[in-house]
This record gives C-alpha cells, structure tokens and sequence, in this order.
C-alpha cells in the first residue's frame, strides 16, 4: 500500500503526572505505544514513523520503526513537521501515539476510503462528552473545522462528534500545508488540526464506537483503557470456554493463552507470559505469572506462581505457596504455605507443609533437584545447592544441607526426649521453693 503512517509520541505527557512517559505505561502487560505499532504494522504499511523525543528514542519499543526526533513538544502539527522528510509515499496516515485500542481494522478503512483527505470522527457516549477531545463542526452535513477543546465555547463544547486524531492526507499536501500553521494563540501550541484550515475538503469518517479511539492523557484514561482490555479479553475468553465465575475480578494480560474447560475463580491477576491447559482450575486470590500449566493443574487459592515455572499434567499447586523459576513434575503437589524456588521436581512427588527451599545465600541464588516420588515431611528447609534422589523420604521438620541418595529416609532435627513423670514432679517441687 503506498502509505506511510506516522504516530506522534513526542508530547511531554505533563497531565500524566508521572516520570514515565504515558507511551511507555503499560495495559495488560503491553506499552501503550506497542499497541499502536502493532496495529499499524498490521496493515503493512510501506514505512512507519514515530516521531519521538531526543530521550527516548533507543527505546526498544521502536525496534521495528523509523524514529524522527521532536526536540521540543510544540504542538502535534510541530511534530509532523518533523516527519516531513521520511515520507515517501502518496498519502500519509497520521495517528497520536496515546491511543491504545485503534484496530487495523480501522486504519484499514481509512487507507482504503477513495477521498484524497479524510478522518475518524466518533460520537461521544455520554460518559465522555466531558473529556477535552476536539469537537467537529458541520455545516449541511460537511466538514467545516475541528475546534480544540481548550478554544471551544460552551456550545462548541456540548458537541458530541469529536476528532479522533486520525487523518489520512495526501501526502504532497502535508508537506506544503504544515510549514504554513501558525502557533495558536490561546495555548501557544502548532495544532495539527489547523491543517483543515487550508485542506477543506476531507472526509468525515463517522465511526459509531467510542472505545477504539479512546485517547489516553491521564491517570484516569489509562484505568479506563485497561478496563477496556480487560473486558475485551474476559469476552474472549469466555466465548472460547473459558469459566470465569465473577469476570470483572479477573485480570488477564495481553499474552495469556488459556485452552477451554479452565475455570478461574474470582479475584485471580494473571501477569506476562501464562499458558493454562485444559481441565485447569486456579482458585481466588492467586497471582500468577509467567508459567506454563500443563491440562488438569489446579492452582491456589492465594497462590504465588512467577519467574518460568512450570507444572505438568495433574500436578497442584494449594494455599499460601510461592512457586518461583521452578519446575512441578506430573501429579507433583505442593498443597500447603511452602516456598519453591529454583527446583525442578520429579513426578509424583509431595512437598509438605511449610516447605523451604533456601535458594538464596545472600550472594548467589542455588538449585533445588528433587526425583520421583519423593515425600518431603513439612517444615524442611532444604538448602540449595541440593539433590534429593527417587523414592527418599525427608522426616518433617529436617534442615537439610546435603544430598539423599535414592531410597533413603533422611531425617536432620533433634531427638525428641520425653522425660517420665517423677522427672516433672522434681521439677515442680524445686520451682515452688523458689
Ligand atoms: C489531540 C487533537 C484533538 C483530538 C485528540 C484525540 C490536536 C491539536 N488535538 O488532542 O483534536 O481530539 O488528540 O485524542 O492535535 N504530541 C507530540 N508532540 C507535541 C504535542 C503532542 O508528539 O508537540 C503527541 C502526543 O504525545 C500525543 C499526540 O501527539 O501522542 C496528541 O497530543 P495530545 O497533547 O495528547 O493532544 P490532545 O490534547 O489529546
Ligand atoms: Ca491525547
């Protein structure tokens, strides 16, 4: 397609309020930005620009894009300019780089409209009629101008078709347009939406939705942008046989992979990087992240699961247990407040209540090796580097600081003595006489 898109994302993200610029916030695990390079590349544009600040620019976010650099945030037609001299094609499809939910789909559309100059107009619900978007002026049904929500009057304002921030312009245009804006007087900004000063006639592109075009400015936008994702995501999920018994409590990430017959149980985080098989359950209140669950695990609840774990076929995972970098054999459970890291573990092996593994020595973190069908008594502690070979059993309540051969019963605590009663009774006398 000769298109070149260009994402404006060079703006100092002051209403944010935070270090990080709002390109670089994430919703359900991905950047904001990435969002929108991924929709972008979707449609298989000849060259794509993202016009950035000087600071950011070596980002790995923009490893797959031309970066143009904006020096000072002027204004949104201030950036274009500084595009200008990458664009080659015959149109040009300008996007902002803080919004998140845009699909190929309508960018698509927009590549694909006959009209040599268009853009996206929405219609604002209700519930974002408030929100500082430019508004679009009709005149008998014809594009007349895009006013900026800090120029508008009331009656400007209380216009519910609002400017996207998307814009297909014939690219020769563009460049002799933008050199003409002139800086706008009230805010003191180069605006973008002035090019329609010069260009009259452009197609208004009504879209009925609101949520793909949802801008992002602040706090606020953002939660409002993930709930959008998230509600996005527990649709798919449900309709692809996935059983979430209080959906709204369920948070997913843009990666999850789920297969059908799972059921989660309310207020359960998915994080990064989690694939769940077939006939899994995790129970509510768990945190889990980067790990893969095998068909038929059951996870939780208040489980801890992260850094590349894995659990095969039928294993579980029970109440307060933290799991990290480790690995659960077939039918392999941990069903009680336990903490296993860096471990693999063999099939059909039971780790016992209040489980340790020390990984960590204050310097260097150490591997924990368990076999098959290894019972683990509760209460040890397990210092790592350690191997613990098939079929052994660990007495609960050992420390153990060495291996265990195959077959054995290692048991590291003290003997418990049980003293006969005359004992007590001396005991008894001589503290009453104290
Ligand atoms: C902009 C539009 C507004 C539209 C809205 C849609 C203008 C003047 N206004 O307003 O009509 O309804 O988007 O969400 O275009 N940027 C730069 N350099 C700058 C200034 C901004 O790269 O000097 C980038 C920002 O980082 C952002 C995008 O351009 O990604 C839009 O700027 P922003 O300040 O968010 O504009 P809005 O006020 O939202
Ligand atoms: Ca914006």
């Amino acid at each position: 397609m000769s298109v070149d898109f260009v994402i404006l994302a060079a703006g100092n993200s002051s209403r944010m309020h935070s270090t990080t610029p709002k390109f670089f916030h994430t919703i359900a695990g991905k950047p904001v930005i990435r969002y929108i390079i991924d929709a972008v590349h979707e449609c298989n544009p000849k060259n794509v620009i993202v016009v950035t600040r000087e600071e950011i620019r070596n980002s790995e976010h923009f490893k797959d894009v031309t970066v143009a650099i904006q020096r000072t945030p002027l204004g949104t037609a201030d950036a274009v300019r500084c595009a200008l001299d990458e664009l080659s094609s015959e149109y040009t499809i300008i996007l902002c780089g803080d919004m998140p939910l845009i699909s190929a789909e309508h960018l698509m559309n927009l590549a694909n409209t006959s009209s040599d100059n268009a853009l996206i107009a929405m219609t604002l619900p209700p519930e974002f009629q408030h929100m500082p978007y430019g508004r679009i002026v009709l005149s008998n049904g014809k594009f007349e101008k895009i006013v900026e929500y800090k120029n508008a009057s009331n009656a400007e304002r209380s216009i519910s078709l609002a400017n996207t921030g998307v814009y297909k312009i014939k690219t020769d245009l563009l460049k002799k347009y933008i050199p003409k804006i002139e800086k706008n007087a009230v805010s003191g900004e180069f605006y973008l939406t002035d090019i329609f000063k010069f260009i009259k006639d452009v197609e208004v592109i009504q879209s009925p939705e609101y949520e793909a075009f949802h801008g992002i400015n602040t706090m606020q936008d953002l939660a409002k942008a993930e709930a959008f994702v998230q509600n996005k995501l527990r649709r798919k999920f449900m309709a692809s046989g996935v059983k979430l018994i209080a959906p709204k409590t369920v948070y997913f990430s843009h990666d999850t992979l789920i297969e059908n017959e799972v059921v989660i149980e309310p207020n359960v985080i998915i994080g990064n990087n989690v694939k769940i098989g077939s006939g899994s359950r995790i129970y509510a209140f768990s945190h889990i992240q980067d790990c893969a669950i095998d068909r038929n695990v059951e996870i939780g609840p208040f489980a801890r699961i992260r850094g590349n774990s894995s659990f095969a076929e039928g294993s579980a995972i029970g109440n307060f247990v933290e799991v990290k970098g480790s690995k659960f054999g077939a039918k392999t459970k941990a069903k009680h407040l336990a903490y296993i890291g860096d471990a693999t573990i063999g099939e059909h092996t039971n780790i016992g209540a209040g489980t340790i593994t020390c990984n960590y020595d204050g310097v260097a973190k150490h591997k924990t090796t368990i076999g098959n069908n290894v019972f683990v008594g509760s209460n040890s502690t397990l210092i790592a580097p350690i191997t613990i070979e098939d079929n052994s059993i660990i007495g609960a309540g050992s420390t153990l600081n060495e291996n265990v051969p195959a077959q054995a019963l290692a048991i590291a605590r003290q003997r418990q003595i049980n003293f006969p009663q005359k004992a007590i009774n001396i005991w008894a006398k001589k503290r009453k006489t104290r």
